[in-house]
């Protein structure tokens, strides 16, 4: 098989590396882009974003003319035989994915398909709920074109599973390809590019049909965002029975066989541009086919409390208030090696401090700018820091919410040092035993406290004040549960429960939402 001339059509994460690896691999690459001062950085040998090891392919690759992007999607397609539709999905507000972007591009893809008389394959990469290809995006090829999707022209479904910070590892290191085929043809005409790219590796290559392929993308995604979730409720039950260290404890889960502990890292949550859209997006695909996604809704539910939860545990720690409370953030994006704030725990945080009157400041070695950009949006003050001892100088809590490299290394006397006292609140667990001690205070997500314990009980022996604050019941009713737990015993919330004041569903939501607690009691 002679070489493929391959376009990419997109230059987000998905788009520029795929192309960068591509062209690194000998491919001749076109990526095309709406964007002209996109398609200059990158003709300039300068990706528009940061990404590890990706400047230095980019600089290479477009040095050695292998990569050139290109303005619209026209030239792209007609100058390839390949076409890799990389664009963009967004969530809606509905929790669906945008499909502006991707009809858009099939429609010029079309268009240009028009003009070409030889076989071609358009492939889309971008992530799509199960039906997009045949139901959106052939028809859009073959009104465009005139021509027959499966005759004249091949189309595949091939989802990427990139991690940021390690997107160019994942491309050049695939633990498979999922090519999802319309028919035989396109299948194994991708099929033969794909073994191109990955000759002497030992890639494995998954055929399947074009709904399947689709699938695998959100199964993945979803699965290893329920991963997260669950750890992270495991890790709150940890964290009420002193001793107990939830990542011992996963060491002893993962040496079952059958369970993978690699993403059971439990911490201050899930965030970037993926998971969080991903369980949206199928969770409202599961609606719209009248299946109850009881199981997703949790897990984003979950999400949601944990980075509550870090700053519940960070309020306790301040004698429970965070009024004028100065506390220093280390780290902003969504997951250390990235400048990304999409959906990172963070915002949450930042917000749940802010609505609480604390004084932020935070330190990121690389996210400020966007997360200035993002907070404005919010119109939550926060100062940024440039340095950790910046960040850290006078503060009463410092919550780490990152694991960056810079801040694994940094030792307890920095801490000591230069905050008012050393309250620290881990939420990533980057840090061992001996630096736990040589602190003033250390709670760590997942590691049993004994007042992780008090704060519970604190919480339940005064939730009869709050619920009648809160207005969900009325100080009469209030005189009347605790009448009959002074007769009969038991906690406040399950006597209102018992007297039809409040439903279980009503409390247990308002610790949720309130103090991150989920579990009954
Ligand atoms: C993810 C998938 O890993 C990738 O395959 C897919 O194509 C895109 O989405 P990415 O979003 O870049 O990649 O980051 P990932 O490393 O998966 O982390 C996502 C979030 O989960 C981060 O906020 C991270 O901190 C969190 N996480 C991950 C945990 O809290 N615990 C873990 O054990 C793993």
């Amino acid at each position: 098989m002679t070489k493929p001339k391959i376009a990419i059509l997109g230059t987000g994460y998905v788009g520029l590396v795929a192309a960068a690896v591509f062209a690194e691999r000998g491919f001749d690459v076109l990526a095309s882009s709406l964007d002209k001062e996109k398609v200059n950085l990158i003709n300039r040998g300068q990706p528009p974003f940061y990404e590890k090891d990706l400047g230095a392919i980019v600089e290479s690759v477009v040095r050695t003319g292998k990569l050139r992007a290109v303005l619209g999607r026209r030239e792209a397609v007609l100058d390839s035989d390949i076409f890799f539709i990389a664009v963009g999905t967004p969530s809606l507000m509905s929790g669906e994915a945008d499909l502006r972007l991707v009809r858009e591009t099939a429609a010029a893809i079309g268009e240009a398909l028009r003009e070409k008389d030889t076989y071609s394959l358009v492939v889309a990469r971008s992530t799509i709920v199960p039906g997009t290809t045949r139901n959106v995006i052939i028809p859009l090829l073959e009104k465009h074109s005139g021509k027959k999707a499966g005759e004249d022209f091949g189309v595949c479904m091939s989802p990427e599973f990139l991690r940021q910070g390690a997107a160019v590892y994942d491309t050049r290191n695939p633990d498979s390809v999922v090519i999802g085929e319309l028919d035989t043809r396109s299948g194994t005409f991708l099929e033969g590019f794909c073994r191109q790219v990955y000759a002497g590796q030992n890639v494995p290559i998954l055929r399947m049909n074009l709904e399947s392929a689709e699938m695998v993308k959100y199964g993945r995604n979803t699965f290893l965002a329920m991963n997260i979730s669950y750890i992270n409720e495991l890790a709150r039950i940890a964290e009420t029975i002193p001793g107990i260290d939830i990542y011992e404890v996963v060491k002893g889960i993962g040496a079952d066989w059958r369970i993978n502990p690699a993403f059971l890292n439990a911490g201050c949550g899930y965030g970037g541009s993926c998971f969080p859209k991903d369980v949206k997006a199928l969770i409202s695909f599961a609606r719209l086919r009248a299946v109850q996604p009881q199981l997703l809704e949790t897990v984003e539910e979950v999400n949601e409390q944990q980075a509550i939860h870090v700053v519940a545990i960070a309020k306790q720690e301040m004698g429970g208030s965070l009024k004028g409370k100065r506390i220093a953030l280390l780290g902003l994006s969504f997951k250390p090696d990235t400048d990304d704030m999409r959906e990172a725990p963070a915002i949450k945080v930042a917000n749940h401090l802010y609505a609480q009157e604390a004084d932020i400041v935070a330190y990121d070695p690389r996210a400020v700018p966007n997360a200035r950009e993002r907070f404005i949006r919010d119109t939550i003050k926060i100062y940024y820091a440039d340095s950790v001892q910046e960040c850290l100088k006078e503060a009463d809590c410092c919550i780490l919410l990152t694991e960056w490299e810079e801040f694994r290394k940094l030792s307890p006397e920095v801490f000591n040092r230069c905050m008012k006292r050393s309250v620290i609140v881990d939420g990533r667990r980057i840090w061992d035993e001996e630096f736990r001690k040589k602190v003033a205070a250390y709670r760590g997500i997942g590691l049993g406290s004994d007042n992780a314990y008090a704060s519970e009980q604190t919480v339940l022996l005064k939730l009869g004040d709050m619920l009648t604050k809160a207005g969900l019941i009325t100080q009469e009713q209030l005189e009347r549960a605790l009448e009959e737990q002074n007769r009969t015993g038991g906690l406040i919330g399950a006597n209102l429960i018992k007297l039809g004041y409040l439903t279980e569903e009503a409390l247990l939501g308002f610790l949720g939402k309130q103090y991150g607690i989920s579990r009954k009691g």
